[in-house]
């Protein structure tokens, strides 16, 4: 196999990834109290590896919107993109209910392949313009663990 080919294959299984904002505002129980930021990303972290491979987690720095802390995008598998699929923004993803919206969504496909809960896509926001050449993968090179 080339390595062309590889590369090639492994875009086509690319899971439905959630990037979460761990920057300046998001996961800062200084700035949101209420807030268990490191259970949240527990149980996103164990629900991908429970996945068999169909969903991925990924934390980043800042995305921008910091008023809508925090944030996560949902970007679609190799399949939701092909069914039209793209990067979806949640704020305010801050309590066990948008969690469990989110990982349900995933679970169900994710963008381009399941509607998403009624509930979440009132928590929709419009990425900016930066934010959202990060969150496709251009700022990888700043993403943390
Ligand atoms: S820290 Fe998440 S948007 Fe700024």
């Amino acid at each position: 196999m080339s390595p062309r080919t590889a590369t090639i294959g492994a875009a086509r299984d690319r899971p439905c990834t959630l990037v979460v904002c761990r920057g300046c505002c998001c996961g800062n129980p200084r700035k949101h109290p209420g807030t268990d930021h490191q259970w949240q990303l527990d149980r996103l972290r164990a629900a991908a590896a429970d996945s068999g491979g169909r969903l991925a987690v990924r934390t980043t720095d800042c995305l921008g919107p910091c008023d809508q802390a925090n944030v996560i995008v949902v970007q679609p598998s190799a399949a939701g993109r092909r069914g039209g699929g793209h990067a979806t923004w949640i704020g305010w993803a801050k309590d066990d209910d948008c969690t469990d919206d989110i990982l349900g969504w995933a679970a169900a496909g994710g963008p381009g392949l399941a509607e998403p809960p009624a509930t979440l896509e009132l928590q929709f926001i419009r990425p900016p313009g930066e934010a959202r050449k990060r969150a496709r993968g251009r700022g990888r090179g700043r993403a943390r663990r």
